[in-house]
């Protein structure tokens, strides 16, 4: 006879995140040394040497708890981002800070609106607390602001805008965003999550610190774990109004943020020079992808961010397992909702490369 099932009835109902593929089991599985992982929105050039530094010299210091509030940190962050102290988040990666979110704001029965095949924390906070995620479908891979606007109501309590959005790739432009809060007024919190903003060209992207120094009932969620190149640390960002910040503290964890990882993303923040390297790399790269891709008959979209979604024609489950063969790992489309579409990291020159020759074998139909 089984026992009895104690867990909570919306717990049931959720699944463990599957992660993009580590490196050692493709190695392990197909015996190969050598791997190009294309799949987690990783920044190939990896952290700042001062983020490296910086760690040397704090680990000494683990022995004690790190600092609650995150001092130095916020500091160099209220800098940065030109707000005062108090307005900031600081979480163990902003995935932290959505968990925050979620527990802070939403009773069961509250409805959490993200566009369809989201960013998997935000259908998984609101199934945690037993909120009711509402998708609304992409138009040609973009927010459907206006949609979205329609689909208010008094249950609505947060929105989640990933804007650039993961996996396609596009933006919410400041005017779509602009009409879209007026829509909104203060009936719900609207949380701009920027996890790729510092790689953004686009002109017509929103200022988003500008609506939090309006007031504006919204959360800006950054991290240090794309173009910092510190996601093994796990430590992300956020900016809102006193009121909000206020409200996501009472619900943080105590010492959320680990030494290494405060003193990591301090020193980052001194040094501009590894951004704008990592920024014209992707630029970089994605002009050398979009060029072969158009040579390889596959339609992608433009993207502001370091990955590109492009449609390969085919179950992207296979091919991702043809890649594989070949050492190359990138993620599916299926995950969101899209069975043909991969979406792409973009890697160092010799590693895009890999992924080119190896896609062309793959839809080619040569087998390795
Ligand atoms: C859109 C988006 N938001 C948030 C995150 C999470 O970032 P962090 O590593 O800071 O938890 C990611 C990471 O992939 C992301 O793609």
């Amino acid at each position: 006879m089984s026992k009895q099932d104690l867990t909570r009835p919306c717990v049931r109902g959720l699944r463990p995140y599957v992660p993009g593929k580590p490196i050692e089991e493709v190695q392990r599985e197909f015996g190969l040394e050598d791997i190009v992982k294309l799949a987690s929105n990783e920044n190939p050039l990896g952290p700042s040497p001062r983020a490296v530094e910086a760690m040397r010299e704090a680990a000494e210091g683990v022995r004690l708890y790190p600092d609650n509030d995150c001092r130095a940190l916020r500091a160099a962050l209220s800098q940065h981002l030109g707000l005062p102290g108090s307005q900031i988040l600081i979480g163990h990666g902003s995935d932290e800070l959505i968990h925050n979110l979620g527990l802070a704001f939403l009773d069961p029965g509250d409805e959490v609106m993200m566009c369809e095949g989201p960013f998997s924390q935000y259908e998984f906070t609101a199934k945690l607390m037993d909120a009711r995620p509402v998708y609304v479908p992409l138009k040609d891979f973009r927010y459907d602001v206006e949609e979205m606007a329609r689909r208010l109501n008094e249950r609505t309590k947060l929105v989640f805008i990933g804007n650039p959005n993961n996996p396609t790739g596009t933006i919410v432009t400041a005017e779509e965003l602009a009409a879209f809060l007026r829509e909104v007024e203060d009936r719900a919190v609207v949380v701009l999550d920027e996890a790729y903003h510092e790689y953004v060209e686009a002109s017509e992207y929103p200022d988003s610190l500008a609506l939090v120094r309006e007031g504006r009932n919204v959360v800006v969620l950054r991290t240090f774990s794309k173009i910092y190149a510190l996601a093994g640390l796990r430590i992300g960002y956020g900016a809102t109004t006193p009121a909000l910040a206020e409200a996501l503290e009472r619900v943080r964890e105590p010492f959320n943020v680990s030494t290494l990882a405060q003193a990591a993303a301090t020193a980052s923040l001194g040094d501009p020079e590894q951004v704008a390297r990592s920024r014209r790399l992707n630029r970089e790269s994605l002009d050398y992808l979009y060029g072969e891709f158009a040579r390889l008959g596959l339609s992608y979209t433009p993207s502001q961010a370091n990955f590109v979604w492009v449609e390969v024609g085919r179950d992207c489950r296979e091919v991702f397992q043809e890649l594989l063969r070949r050492g190359v790992i990138v993620r599916t489309g299926d995950v969101f909702g899209a069975p043909t579409h991969l979406r792409i990291t973009t890697g160092l020159p010799e590693q895009n490369r890999r992924l080119v020759a190896a896609l062309e074998e793959v839809l080619g139909g040569a087998t390795a």
